[in-house]
This record gives structure tokens, sequence and C-alpha cells, in this order.
């Protein structure tokens, strides 16, 4: 097994692979106003599928769940049968960065903790032209809450240099073109509930198993390491939810 085979096996299994929640998932939802009966929505970076099947169950439309992962294909349509809405879904399991639809075929293009994978500009240039005109799109990204973190958030955001605060990223959306409907920031316990306070549930879990196995025990440090950071400096930094019209 390599890296990836262990990152796999640790937040393979999570409820979700990044913050968020429902409600959360809801709030963002109900901001777009306007939209047909059964919209047909994109949702980037799909994971689990928690906000897939969410965004099913909301719309009364069709979802498409793009991945990049075979792993993550699979569990979305393991969710949306459970929910029995499997048969609005549809899956793709390609690089976002490679992504190609006709001019204007989605209502709604949605990614949760996602975009930065090509990164918050370059991302919401690339699906502008995927979305209808007056259709919508929604991303969670990460932002600063203040202006001075420590030097240990800083560090953990290096590989992430896009992360700014809320009002560049506002500068950065309506530079493109798009029209801001509204924007929250995500609240610390939808990182924690369903997504650090499982994963810390598996590193323990798989300690002892990976003793002894460098790729293991890197990818069980940085996890370690991710958790702790938050747990440290979660009032520096979050994700925020953006809503914006083409
Ligand atoms: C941080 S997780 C978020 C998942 C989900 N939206 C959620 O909030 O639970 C990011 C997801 O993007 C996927 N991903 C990473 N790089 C990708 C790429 N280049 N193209 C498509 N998907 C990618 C990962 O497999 C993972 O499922």
């Amino acid at each position: 097994m390599d890296r990836m085979d262990y990152f796999i096996e640790l937040y393979g299994t999570l409820p979700r692979a990044g913050p968020g929640d429902n409600a959360l998932t809801r709030k963002a939802f109900e901001m777009m106003e306007g939209l047909p009966p059964r919209p047909r929505i994109l949702d980037i970076g799909c994971g689990p599928g928690m906000q897939t099947v969410e965004l099913l169950r909301l719309s009364g439309g069709t979802v498409v769940a793009l991945d990049l992962l075979p792993q993550m294909i699979a569990r979305v349509r393991r969710a949306a049968e459970c929910a029995g809405v499997e048969d609005r879904l549809e899956t793709v399991q390609i690089d976002m960065n490679d992504m190609a639809f006709e001019s204007s075929t989605f209502d709604v293009i949605w990614s949760e903790g996602a975009i930065y994978f090509i990164g918050f500009e370059k991302g919401l240039a690339k699906v502008k032209d995927f979305v209808k005109p007056g259709g919508y799109v929604a991303v969670s990204e990460a932002v600063w809450l203040e202006s001075n973190p420590p030097r240990e958030a800083v560090d953990f955001w290096r590989e992430y240099p896009e992360i700014g605060s809320v009002e560049r990223k506002l500068d950065v959306l309506s530079g493109l073109g798009y029209e801001s409907i509204n924007h929250f920031v995500l609240p610390a316990s939808s990182w924690t509930e369903l997504y650090y306070n499982p994963l810390a549930k598996r590193v323990t879990e798989n300690e002892q198993m990976w003793k002894g196995i460098p790729e293991a025990e890197a990818v069980l440090a940085e996890a370690r390491k991710e958790i702790s950071v938050f747990g440290k400096c979660s009032q520096y930094y979050s994700y925020a939810f953006f809503i914006m019209r083409r």
C-alpha cells in the first residue's frame, strides 16, 4: 500500500470529507431564489455525498456528482440508494480540471470544500460557462477570519496560498462578473462533528495496526496535526459559503 491508499483508508469512511453539515447545505440552498421546479445541479468534488443527497432531497431535481476517486463515486451512489433518490443521481469520475460540459448545462453548480483543487478564482472562471445565465454557483472555500493569524495557522495553510479574507473572495467573484447573492461563515462545529471527531476516532483505531509503516504513520501524523491546529486556531480560519449568480 502506498501513502494514497492509507489516506483513503483513513478518510474514505468518514461521514464527510470536509467541513459542513446538512443544515448548512440547506441554508445555502435556500438563498437561491427562483430556481426551476426540477433544477439540474453539478456537485463538484462530491466526496461521500452527504450534501449530494441533501441537494437531491431539497431540489427535487437531478444532481451530477463529480469526483476523481472511484471510492467516492461508489459512496455517493450508495448514499443516494439508502435515501431512495438514486434515480435522480448521475455520477462522473473525472479530474475536475478536465471538466468539459456544454455551455449553460446547469441551473446550479455546487462545490463544498473542493473547488480549491482547481483554485477559487480559476475554478469559478471555469464553471461560469457551464451554468445558465441567471443560474447559481455555490461554493464553500477556506477564509481567514482575522487579519493576524498565528504562525501555526499560517504554516498549515501554506499549501493553499489562495486562502484569503471574505472580502477578498467577494472581490474575486465580482471581478469574474458574478453577482454576489449572499455568504456566511461555517461554524467551528461543522468542522468537528462530522469531520474531525470521526477522523480522530479513525486515527486512534489505526495507530497500533499501522505502527512501523512509514507511509501510514505519515498519514496519521498529518491528520493529528490538522486536527490539532484547528483546535488551537479555529477562531482564525474557517470555510465560508459563497452564493453567487451568473
Ligand atoms: C475535501 S473533500 C470534500 C468532499 C465533499 N464535498 C464534502 O464536503 O464532504 C474533496 C473531494 O474532492 C475530490 N477531489 C480531489 N481532487 C479532485 C480533482 N482533481 N477532481 C475531482 N475531484 C477531486 C476528493 O476525492 C474529495 O472527495
